[in-house]
């Protein structure tokens, strides 16, 4: 049995059908070819394929597809725009932090998140906010200085906007 969804993800709307055990992950790779979305674990340990789902970090190795029918996801590709990388982008590039990038897009995501609801963040709200999200070799004290550093930039941003 496959069950028909549409999922808008990244702001283009996807229509398909599916086996309805299929995973939100599953889906995002293989039929939305967005392999940005990372699969460390698959028991929703690592947060590796953490997206937004409807604004919210969710772990899509946890969602099955037909959880998301009707509704908008956002994947790390999605994240950058027309003036190039978001600030949470850049910041990850210029505090140096990641080394592999397995985890990275997961990290992006849960930051999103997090500085969407708490603009200025604290190191504890920052690692509170990320701490369904493992990085087996960066180490985490970059990852929160990038975090800090997006959040003064898109501070600024709005106050100027
Ligand atoms: S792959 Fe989903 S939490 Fe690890
Ligand atoms: S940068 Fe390699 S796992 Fe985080």
């Amino acid at each position: 049995m496959r069950v028909p969804i549409t999922i808008e993800i990244n702001g283009r709307m996807i229509r398909d059908e599916v086996d309805p055990r299929m995973l939100l992950v599953e889906f995002v790779r293989e039929h939305a070819r967005l392999t940005g979305t990372h699969v460390g674990c698959d028991t929703s340990y690592c947060g590796a394929c953490t997206l937004l789902l409807e604004g919210q970090a969710v772990k899509s190795c946890t969602i099955l597809t037909v959880q998301a029918d009707g509704r908008k996801v956002k994947t790390v590709e999605g994240l950058e725009h027309d003036e190039g990388l978001h600030p949470l982008q850049a910041a990850f590039a210029k505090n140096h932090a990641l080394q592999c990038g397995y985890c990275t897009p997961g990290f992006l995501m849960s930051a999103m998140q997090l500085l969407s609801e708490n603009p200025d963040p604290d190191d504890t709200a920052i690692r509170k906010g990320l701490a369904g999200n493992t990085c087996r070799c960066t180490g985490y004290v970059n990852i929160i200085a990038a975090v800090k550093d997006a959040a003064r930039d898109m501070r600024s941003s709005n106050s100027e906007g």
